[in-house]
């Protein structure tokens, strides 16, 4: 793992080089005729990023016909309820890019429960992803950090931190008394690139507990991929760094 802190004076900013960033890999990728395949994180933080991405100077940028977009994680609720991931990310990207139908993943939360949806994204992975490591690789996965350390849907004191087979796993979160549906570390930590998107003053702690002590009881901190691992940061979330 190559591991890079980037700051940026703003959240814009952090946007902006996110954006680049990916359009970057993507055509990469595209200009190898290969297919990109790419896990959105949840939360507030990435929905900057999505503006961004819908505007014509990036999105005609991007080749939205090779791009494949999944979900890092999601929370277990009908795809219109105002906490859901897919909604934020169609409502600000994917219904406004001419990215085709049948390239957007997202996790199917119709299920009979979580542990359903976990299982039928598993399956649809098994399909979707090509293989690195002779294990279902990612191009990028976006991730978000929360201030208890947790990333994706990987809290701690959760059983899915312990997974070692399983790729997408059923959570419930019991502080939020909700269910939720994750990614897990064997197909994230396989990936060539995670990108963390990390804003704000309220996770300049938890950043300067992983970043520069180094406490790797976090799950965020576990988050070790096989390729590239980037912590993009705005000021304030790296106003205890001293970089
Ligand atoms: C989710 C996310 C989660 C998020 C962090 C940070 O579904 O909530 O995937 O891991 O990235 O909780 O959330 P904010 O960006 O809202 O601070």
């Amino acid at each position: 793992m190559k591991q890079e802190i980037s700051v940026f004076t703003t959240a814009d900013e952090l946007a902006d080089a996110a954006a680049e960033l990916w359009i970057k890999l993507a055509l990469d990728a595209a200009h190898q005729n290969k297919e990109f395949h790419v896990a959105l994180s949840g939360g507030s933080t990435p929905k900057r990023l999505f503006q961004l991405m819908a505007r014509d100077s990036y999105a005609n940028r991007m080749p939205w016909e090779k791009i494949h977009i999944y979900f890092g994680d999601e929370r277990f609720v009908p795809q219109d309820h105002p906490d859901s991931n897919f909604k934020m990310a169609t409502e600000n990207l994917l219904a406004l890019v001419p990215i085709p139908s049948e390239n957007v993943h997202p996790i199917s939360t119709d299920k009979h429960n979580a542990e359903d949806a976990a299982r039928d994204y598993e399956a649809l992975l098994k399909k979707s992803l090509p293989k690195a490591n002779s294990q279902l690789q990612f191009d990028l996965v976006f991730l978000g950090l929360g201030a208890d350390g947790h990333t994706a849907s990987l809290f701690p004191g959760t059983a899915a931190l312990q997974e070692k087979n399983k790729l997408v796993d059923a959570v419930y979160v019991s502080k939020m008394e909700s269910w939720r549906v994750t990614l897990t570390y064997p197909v994230i930590n396989n990936a060539a690139n995670c990108v963390f998107l990390v804003e704000g003053s309220a996770k300049a702690d938890i950043i300067s507990e992983i970043l520069v002590d180094k406490n790797s009881s976090y799950p965020a901190a576990k988050i070790n991929p096989t390729g590239q691992l980037h912590w993009m940061l705005d000021q304030q979330a790296a106003s205890r760094l001293e970089l």
